[in-house]
């Protein structure tokens, strides 16, 4: 199995499927069972849950919708989730998901260890990058009905199923630190080098599960979002690099930077530990040839990261059952040419 995998968009439904019955796992580490790990999940759906909910067992999700909108009734009330907002709920709360706008689709970190969190600032300081002020917890909506419902239970990886006569979205008030939230992802403050270099990508994480070993945790959520880049005597994309940690990728709209083709919205990637990786030739011989003047990036355009301290293994469905896996992701780089001249000098300022 290759150390670099691509796939293409992940398909939408053509039979009626609601969100839980389009969730697949793609990749993952640890063990539910002892809560230490991560899992990475896809949704593909076109239909609203009726009448049912779900809650998870095993850990805290966080998603990512990719297209369409998500209207998710929970046991604290209403959460509206566009494209390019995620929302978090955690173990065990119900919820469930209505489909306004049709087919949608979108990604999912799942942390088994503690939960999604604000990243620590270090020198940064009090504020910047995604501002707790503007995290949102729904207030209480509360459906007083009888009728048969369908709660769905994720238990060690397995779904359960029970059957009760009312509603579980029935709490007229609630107070309290453990509860949904969401984020708009262009309210993030992006910080980054007004000098030279590439910053490591975490100083755009949005949220975090921490481990027990700081700088390394077992999962970061991180966003590459539209900013300006300003470095100078410098190759501004990503360098070529290995990694200590697994860089599972997605794009919600637009063009990654660092992937001229081949990574579409709706399609994923995955970087596997220590595995070297960096931008395509294409984008090596741009960004090797442009003017270093000030430049808008990513416009129109967030790709993001789930990076994880774990050793993440593909599933059987993602390898296998998708039909998705892009075999010749590895061309990307194969376009690469040595550029090494014992005589060159750099220019003279
Ligand atoms: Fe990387």
């Amino acid at each position: 199995m290759p150390n670099q995998l691509r796939w293409s968009p992940f398909d939408l439904p053509t039979e009626p499927t609601d969100f839980v019955e389009g969730l697949h796992s793609i990749a993952g580490a640890g063990d539910v069972g002892v809560r230490h790990g991560m899992g990475v999940l896809i949704y593909a759906a076109n239909k609203s849950m009726e009448d049912a909910a779900f809650y998870n067992s095993d850990g805290d999700f966080l998603i990512v919708p990719q297209q369409g909108r998500l209207d998710i009734t929970t046991e604290f009330g209403k959460i509206m989730v566009h494209p390019n907002e995620i929302c978090v709920i955690q173990r065990g709360i119900r919820f469930s998901v209505a489909l306004p706008d049709g087919p949608s689709r979108g990604y999912i970190c799942e942390v088994f260890n503690g939960t999604w969190t604000l990243p620590d600032l270090g020198p940064i300081g009090a504020n910047g990058l995604a501002n707790g002020r503007d995290f949102q917890t729904p207030v209480a909506a509360f459906i007083e009905e009888e009728k048969p419902f369908r709660i769905i239970n994720k238990y060690g990886g397995r779904l359960f199923t029970a059957k009760q006569d009312h509603s579980p979205f029935n709490v007229v008030a609630w107070h309290g630190n453990y509860a949904p939230f969401k984020y708009n992802l262009a309210l993030f403050n992006t910080i980054n080098s007004v000098s030279f270099d590439h910053v490591d990508p975490s100083i755009f994480t949005v949220l975090t599960c921490k481990s027990e070993r700081p700088g390394v945790a077992i999962a970061d959520f991180v966003i590459f979002p539209p900013r300006w880049s300003v470095q100078e005597n410098t190759f501004r994309p990503p360098y070529f690099h290995r990694n200590c940690m697994s860089e599972f990728m997605g794009l919600i709209h637009g063009t990654y930077e660092a992937k001229q083709g081949g990574f579409v919205p709706g399609g994923a990637s995955l970087h596997s530990m220590m595995t070297p990786h960096g931008p395509d030739a294409p984008t090596f011989a741009k960004a090797s040839a442009e003017e270093l003047k000030p430049m808008y990036i990513a416009k129109g355009t967030q790709a993001f990261m789930f990076e994880s301290s774990m050793q993440l293994q593909p599933t059987h469905w993602a390898i296998k059952e998708s039909g998705k896996v892009q075999h010749d992701y590895f061309q990307a780089w194969q376009g690469l040419k040595s550029n090494f001249n014992p005589n060159w000098k750099p220019a003279q300022h």
